[in-house]
């Protein structure tokens, strides 16, 4: 599996605070290319089906209304080593934790708003990526 693409979605809660060309802006001068993008929305169905890998968690139903409460713009980068380094430079799941000049440091208002989603793994990457995009929608 290569090991050069990840997964974004830019959730609700920033794209609500008009950070969404901030955050691109940093995605772009962390090296990152943008390979597919879509503005759109999750029905609340479709935020269950991404994230049903929390399905047992109490915060589920939370996160569920969350993702499904306005828009999101959904994004594959490339870039070596995507994964991790994805997820350093959008810093730890709860803001509190992030590192500062992260994006979630930057944007995110608690552990459920958090502005941003990473995947955590290449299979995931690729499982998350299509379930947003189409061959045709991904221009590498
Ligand atoms: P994300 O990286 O999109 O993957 C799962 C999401 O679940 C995570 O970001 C958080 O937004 C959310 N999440 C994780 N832990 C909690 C929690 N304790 N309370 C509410 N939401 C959470």
């Amino acid at each position: 599996m290569s090991n050069n693409r990840t997964f974004t979605m830019i959730k609700p809660d920033a794209v609500r605070a008009g950070n969404i060309g901030a955050i691109l802006k940093d995605i772009q001068e962390g090296g990152f290319k943008i390979v597919a993008m879509k503005y759109t929305k999750l029905s609340a169905e479709k935020a269950g089906e991404f994230y049903a890998i929390h399905k047992a968690r109490p915060f589920y139903g939370e996160l569920v209304e969350f993702m499904s409460s306005g828009p999101i713009v959904a994004a594959i980068l490339e870039k070596d080593n995507a994964v991790e380094d994805f997820r350093k430079l959008i810093g730890s799941t709860n803001p509190a934790d992030a590192a500062p000049g992260t994006i979630r440091a930057k944007y995110a208002t608690s552990i459920g708003e958090n502005a941003v989603h990473g995947s955590d793994s290449d299979e995931n990457a690729a499982i998350e990526s299509s379930f947003h995009f189409s061959g045709t929608e991904i221009f590498g």
